[in-house]
């Protein structure tokens, strides 16, 4: 009997507690209604939402609560508390929010998500008729709700935009201060929300799971409830996810009207979501790994299919015959970078034997010119190079230092040095370029001299020019005449190189004995080299084809001019006052004496720097002498 007895005061207890109060530490087979993306977890965390967009999930305790005494009265006192954590998939940026929520209806599926929080939808958001209490937890600055951040707790009523809302966090009891707390942060928190139905005032607090409640609230306000609640009332949780999923958490709930404040069993509440951070932590790692990996792998193939290509692509020709030489070569990859890949931008211009780049040696940063030369046969290459590599040997300040070579197929590079102020010939032919100075002209006219006679002279090997000519003379940086390309029209002579033009030197340059003998001498580079100073002196070329007949070879019209005694008429016009008499006396008449037909007559290189340089004068010439061919005497001898 007594047994019974308690039992039924058991059933009728349990009963009273239900529509009363309740505790819920941890949701395990708890019976609550859900909608939407909520759900209870096998571990027993009430969940509002998932990993899924732009929807809303409620929880409701299932049957409704009686918050007045009679329907006229005031709204009794009550309380409730609970432990939530937002888990986001960005902890930067928030997206919706969770609110818990007094609602007369546990049907609240109308509702949208967002910052609309799952309590209201655009069309009854602020209808009085809604009814509808609740305290947002937001992650999010809406603008149409007018939030104060991305990171604030609010009352709401009957709407989205709240009565009133402070940023999250709490006033330590220990020292006053005000501590933010991230809701984004995944870490659990505990809230507590009260309302005094005597004096209406309305608390929310909240603080770091396992703190106790702060003394201070983190919302209070006097707010008259009897209009918004009505006497039964729906209590729970509305989840609302925007553009970012959040998972939102409830752990643990107690919830008590007209009674003792409810509490938690907080050592018995669920663990968070199996670790949730770090489960997504975990898949972001492998799948960062993975992607990792699939990224090695097609780097590794694309370094491979590289490979082959540069391999091919910087390929060249390597003989055993080579190896003396191995040290004036270049990798082609180096000049390959060097010109930039031989750029049209490093064209600098295409002469006779091919076309000519700027470049600047990546390891060095040396200025360079090279010179890409095409080549048939491999028989003459290999005397070439040998040939070219003794040049280099060659060191004179009025030579272009060849610096090396590099042998591809088909193709040789040569490597000099770069002269930045480019060849004579645009300084003396373009109208363009300011006209060179007659000093200027006198001083490269006789480097070029020491520079050829060099050539010729000293060194155990006589080496033949052939082409001198103003295109031929480039300019350093000190505007110092310096020979180019020497030693070249050997190679072609091996028959090793293909020129572009199938004359050895320029017309206008070869000495008359060529046509006969074929026979390459010191005496025809002096031929080329008088023809060349008159270039300079007379400011145009040797050989000008659009001239009037008299006037398009300038050795004969200088020497017309001389016959009639108007030889300084010849001089370039652009030259004005600007010129030293004797020099250019000089100058003409040993243009004239170096193109002398016999070769015989022409003076040697050597005498003609003595000439120059002022150290023997010019013998006196007379114009007759010129026609006995082949026995031009010095007046003096
Ligand atoms: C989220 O919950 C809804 C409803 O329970 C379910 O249909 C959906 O598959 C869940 N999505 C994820 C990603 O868990
Ligand atoms: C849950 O509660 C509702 C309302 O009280 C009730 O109708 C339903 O049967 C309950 N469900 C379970 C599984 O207890
Ligand atoms: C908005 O919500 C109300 C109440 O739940 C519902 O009647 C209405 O159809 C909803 N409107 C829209 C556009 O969803
Ligand atoms: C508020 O909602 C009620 C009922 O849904 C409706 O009749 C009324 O027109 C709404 N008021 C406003 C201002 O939208
Ligand atoms: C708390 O957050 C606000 C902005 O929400 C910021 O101005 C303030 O400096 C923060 N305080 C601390 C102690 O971090
Ligand atoms: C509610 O307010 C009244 C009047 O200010 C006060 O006497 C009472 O203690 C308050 N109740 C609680 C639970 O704070
Ligand atoms: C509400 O908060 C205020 C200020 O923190 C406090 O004075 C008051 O006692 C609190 N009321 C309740 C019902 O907790
Ligand atoms: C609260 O509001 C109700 C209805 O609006 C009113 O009857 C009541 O007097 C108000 N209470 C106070 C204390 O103002
Ligand atoms: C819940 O209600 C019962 C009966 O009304 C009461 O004895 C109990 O103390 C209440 N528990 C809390 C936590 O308020
Ligand atoms: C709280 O929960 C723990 C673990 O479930 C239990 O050992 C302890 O007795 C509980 N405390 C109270 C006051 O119920
Ligand atoms: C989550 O994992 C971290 C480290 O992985 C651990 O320190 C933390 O205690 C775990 N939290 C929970 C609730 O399991």
């Amino acid at each position: 009997m007594s047994v019974k007895i308690f039992f039924w005061a058991l059933i009728l207890r349990l009963g009273l507690s239900a529509s009363d109060n309740f505790t819920y530490n941890g949701f395990k087979g708890v019976n609550l209604s859900l909608d939407g993306l909520a759900g209870i977890t096998s571990d027993g965390l009430l969940m509002l939402t998932n990993a899924t967009t732009h929807k809303t999930g409620h929880a409701f305790f299932p049957s409704p609560l009686r918050f007045k005494k009679s329907q006229a009265d005031n709204v009794l006192s009550f309380s409730t508390t609970f432990v939530f954590a937002i888990i986001p998939e960005d902890q930067t940026v928030g997206s919706g929010g969770f609110t818990f929520v007094i609602s007369p209806s546990k049907d609240l599926t109308h509702a949208s998500s967002g910052y609309l929080l799952g309590i209201v939808n655009e069309t009854n958001n602020g209808n009085a008729s809604n009814h509808i209490l609740a305290v947002e937890f937001d992650t999010w600055k809406s603008p149409e709700a007018e939030d104060i951040n991305s990171n604030h707790v609010g009352i709401d009523i009957n709407g989205f935009i709240s009565y009133n809302s402070k940023p999250a966090g709490f006033t330590s009891d220990d020292d006053g201060k005000f501590q933010n707390l991230t809701l984004l942060s995944g870490e659990p928190m505990q809230v507590w929300i009260e309302y005094n139905g005597t004096n209406m005032q309305f608390n929310v607090t909240l603080a770091p799971l396992l703190k106790p409640k702060p003394k201070i609230a983190l919302l209070s306000s006097t707010v008259n409830l009897s209009s918004i609640i009505l006497d039964r009332m729906y209590v729970g949780f509305s989840g609302s996810v925007g553009t970012l999923y959040l998972y939102h958490y409830i752990l643990g709930w107690g919830f008590s009207i007209d009674g003792d404040a409810p509490e938690l069993n907080l050592s018995s509440l669920p663990s968070l979501p199996q670790n949730l951070t770090s489960l997504e932590k975990k898949r972001k790692t492998l799948l960062l790994w993975l992607s990792l990996t699939l990224l090695l792998v097609l780097l590794n193939v694309a370094c491979a299919t590289l490979m082959v290509v540069r391999k091919k692509m910087f390929s060249e020709l390597h003989d055993d015959w080579e190896l003396e030489f191995e040290s004036n070569r270049f990798p082609y990859e180096q000049l390959y970078k060097a010109t930039r890949g031989f750029k049209g931008k490093y064209l600098l211009g295409i002469g006779g034997f091919g076309r000519v780049y700027r470049g600047l040696l990546p390891a060095s940063k040396v200025e360079v010119a090279v010179k890409r030369v095409s080549h048939e046969s491999k028989q003459g290459v290999r005397e070439f190079v040998a040939e070219i590599v003794s040049l280099g040997k060659l060191r004179h300040r009025n030579l272009v230092q060849l610096l090396g070579y590099c042998r591809r197929k088909g193709e040789l590079l040569l490597v000099y040095e770069y002269m930045p102020n480019g060849s004579l010939d645009k300084f003396l032919f373009s109208e363009a370029k300011q006209s060179l100075a007659w000093s200027l002209r006198f001083r490269i006219i006789k480097g070029v001299a020491s520079g050829l006679q060099y050539l010729h002279d000293c060194w155990d090997q006589v080496v033949i020019h052939r082409d001198i000519k103003a295109s031929n003379v480039l300019l350093d940086g000190d505007m110092n005449g310096r020979l180019g390309d020497f030693g070249l029209a050997r190679l072609y002579d091996h028959g090793a190189v293909t020129r572009t033009t199938n004359v050895v030197g320029t017309p206008g340059f070869l000495a008359p004995e060529l046509a006969r003998t074929c026979k390459v001498t010191t005496s025809s580079d002096v031929f080329a080299f008088g023809a060349f100073i008159l270039e300079v002196a007379c400011g145009r070329r040797a050989l000008e084809p659009n001239k009037q007949e008299s006037e398009q070879v300038l050795v004969d019209w200088v020497f017309a001019n001389w016959k009639m005694g108007t030889i300084y008429e010849t001089k370039d016009p652009r030259l004005g006052k600007d010129y030293v008499l004797e020099e250019l006396d000089l100058v003409l008449k040993l243009g004239l004496l170096c193109s002398h037909p016999s070769p015989s007559a022409r003076p040697s290189m050597r005498q003609i720097t003595r000439f120059l340089n002022g150290d023997v004068p010019l013998p006196e010439m007379l114009p007759y002498q010129f026609h006995a061919s082949g026995s031009f005497l010095f007046k003096n001898e």
